[in-house]
């Protein structure tokens, strides 16, 4: 559901308004609804350029134009907002605003937020107050996380924005020159009571000191975004907001100021030019984003691994974490933790990073790992594995093992992202902006990362150094092995012909493929809506054997590691009972394939990487099931790209 809130300040008429139209669906359908409405007015207010609008999947109440955003503050859009993220107090807040005789329309948390600043502004003891002090006042309400941008018929022209712990960034763009670099963060240093007197004098002054605009008053235009992928196309120079930020647009100028300042406060806020080309985030030729994604993986591959493998020393150095690995290698244990896909790609090289580190390895849900309290010493040595940099239980994960003064390492795709920032040292996989809901490039990268990592703290170990070599041998060729498993895709379209009509589908493996079987059965039911499940052959046995008969699609990932005859004996129990397993496992493999109903035959890598090989004829599989089954690839329902919250 989406919707757009537009300057409606007609000069002309002299009348205020704001201009809200929200659809349910997609952006397009709203785009749709905006050119049919080609009245005068409309076009008038179009030429202002001035609004908000806003997309995304339901947190409270059902996915309906009411529910939508931007959510406003009464009938005349007084007050409008848009806001990612949840506030966790909405229900007190409600009760305190509904007994003050403001009535609701929505199930929203958000509306509350758009009643709130209506509720401060009637109570305000001065006039003259400003946007951005209203926004202060309403935000020290607010508990939860959230990123708003809001507007108001009462300050035609400006919009505010603040955030805490959901992300929010300010995209730039003038032809000219701009008056700064670096936009100095003003505090307040009273309380609430006097903060009339501080409006009066500084806020409302904004000169070239405190504020950001083009020299000599040349057009300068700002995006508010959660996401630099939304603001790309229009410019590369972006200012991260920092939590409780509030930065105001006000006559084309920029101002940041915060309520207090602590020790550790940076003073400004600079203006990064970000790396991010337009057409890295086009589909080009594909028919979904999480297609593109799927096939750029020979490259992206290739990028992670750039400037950091040494394929003729043998060696690897990740630039991000060089200073810290002396403290790393005299850690107790290594915890890895993340969410979804990036929890698989955690579980994927465990193995691989007990035997490089000879340390214990954990790897975490990080919603488990929170819940369950867990212990971290100052000697634990903590990992963060996230695509976005954003996910809010991976976050609160971060804080917690800061907190009790763990080192923080984190392994993001997002510079400048949440999680980037907060860690002590960190990897970037350089896997190129992802857009598909449903993970793919990213995993592969986030496996080679930790790879990596494995092979940068063996350097030194005599023992391991056959065993490194021979997997930096690996990677070498993963880019070429890759571009060997995408040319099967017409094969696996086939399969998924034959099994789209399914409701089930199991994927089993062990050792080095558990994860590609978790992974490959999370694509599944992310995109395709089929019931799937990761299952460990070692516990087939336990329980799963019992779902398997004739009808049951199964998927084996049978590879030739030191697993190999384990798998054969659950590969046997399925066919006796049977099953018409469907395997993907090594060229050479004669064995596997004289019980197979199908094979699908992958070039053979070293154990450990085989798996970023075996995950990808999986990834196709749900692509081309999802497809089939008529369902949009890379908006499943019900699921975020960034989940912002707990
Ligand atoms: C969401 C996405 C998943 C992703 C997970 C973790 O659930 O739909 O594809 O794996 O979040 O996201 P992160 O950005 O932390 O890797």
């Amino acid at each position: 559901m989406c919707g757009v809130a537009i300057d409606g300040n007609n000069h002309e008429v002299k009348e205020r308004h704001i201009h809200l139209v929200k659809k349910k669906g997609k952006v397009k359908a709203l785009d749709e609804e905006l050119y049919k409405q080609d009245s005068m007015d409309l076009k008038v207010e179009f030429e202002t350029h001035f609004g908000i609008a806003h997309t995304r999947w339901a947190t409270h109440g059902v996915p309906n134009v009411v529910n939508s955003h931007p959510q406003r503050s009464d009938k005349d859009n007084e007050f409008v907002v848009i806001h990612n993220g949840i506030i966790t107090n909405y229900k007190d807040l409600r009760k305190f605003l509904e007994s003050k005789g403001y009535e609701f329309e929505s199930e929203t948390d958000t509306e509350t937020i758009a009643k709130l600043i209506k509720y401060v502004f009637d109570n305000r003891e001065t006039e003259d107050i400003t946007f951005s002090t209203l926004v202060e006042r309403v935000i020290q309400q607010l508990e939860g996380a959230f990123a708003l941008v809001f507007k108001s018929i009462h300050y035609p022209g400006e919009a505010v924005a603040t955030r805490r712990g959901s992300p929010l960034l300010i995209g730039v763009r003038s032809k000219y020159k701009l008056s700064t670099e670096q936009i100095p963060v003003l505090y307040r240093t009273c309380t609430i009571e006097n903060v009339k007197n501080i409006c009066k004098t500084r806020l409302k002054r904004l000169d070239s000191s405190t504020c950001l605009h083009a020299v000599g008053d040349k057009a300068v235009e700002f995006f508010f975004a959660s996401d630099a992928s939304a603001i790309i196309e229009h410019t590369n120079r972006v200012i991260f907001l920092e939590d409780d930020d509030i930065a105001a647009v006000a006559d084309g100028k920029l101002s940041i100021h915060r309520v207090k300042r602590s020790a550790s406060d940076d003073p400004s806020r600079a203006i990064q030019t970000l790396q991010m080309e337009l057409q890295q985030i086009m589909k080009g030729n594909f028919s979904a984003f999480m297609q593109k994604e799927i096939f750029e993986q020979p490259e992206s591959v290739f990028n992670t691994m750039r400037g950091r493998v040494n394929f003729e020393t043998n060696t690897v150095l990740l630039g991000g974490l060089k200073d810290h690995l002396k403290e790393i290698r005299r850690c107790r244990r290594l915890i890895v933790i993340g969410c979804g896909t990036s929890y698989h790609a955690a579980v994927a090289t465990r193995q691989v990073l007990e035997e490089l580190t000879e340390l214990p390895v954990m790897v975490e849900l990080a919603s488990d790992f929170l819940d369950r309290n867990t212990p971290v010493f100052r000697d634990d040595v903590c990992f963060f594995i996230s695509q976005s940099g954003e996910t809010a239980d991976t976050l609160l994960a971060l804080r917690y093992c800061k907190d009790r003064g763990a080192l923080t390492v984190g392994i993001t795709n997002t510079v400048g992202s949440s999680i980037s920032r907060e860690t002590d040292c960190g990897v970037h996989i350089n896997a190129g902006p992802e857009i598909g809901v449903a993970s793919t490039k990213a995993y592969t990268s986030q496996f080679i990362s930790l790879v990596m990592f494995g092979l940068m703290m063996s350097e030194d170990r005599i023992s391991l150094q056959t065993r490194r070599q021979e997997i930096i041998r690996g990677l070498r060729s993963l880019p070429e092995l890759i571009k060997e498993v995408l040319s099967l895709d017409e094969k696996i379209h086939d399969l998924a012909l034959e099994l789209y009509t399914q409701r089930s589908l199991l994927v089993m493996g062990r050792g080095y493929n558990y994860a590609t079987c978790l992974e490959g059965a999370l694509k599944i039911k992310e995109i395709t809506y089929m019931h799937s499940e990761g299952i460990l052959a070692g516990e087939l046995k336990h329980g799963p054997l019992a779902l398997v008969d004739k009808q049951m699609p199964v998927i084996m990932v049978i590879m030739k590691d030191p697993c190999f005859a384990k798998c054969q004996n659950a590969l046997q129990q399925v066919t006796a009972r049977q099953g018409r397993p469907i395997i993907l496992c090594s060229k050479d493999d004669t064995e596997s394939s004289k019980f197979a109903y199908k094979t699908i035959e992958l070039p053979h890598t070293v154990d450990c990487l085989q798996g970023i090989l075996s995950v990808i004829p999986l990834q196709l599989l749900s692509f081309h099931l999802a497809v089939l089954r008529g369902y949009d690839v890379d908006f499943p329902r019900n699921l975020a790209k960034s989940v912002t919250v707990e």
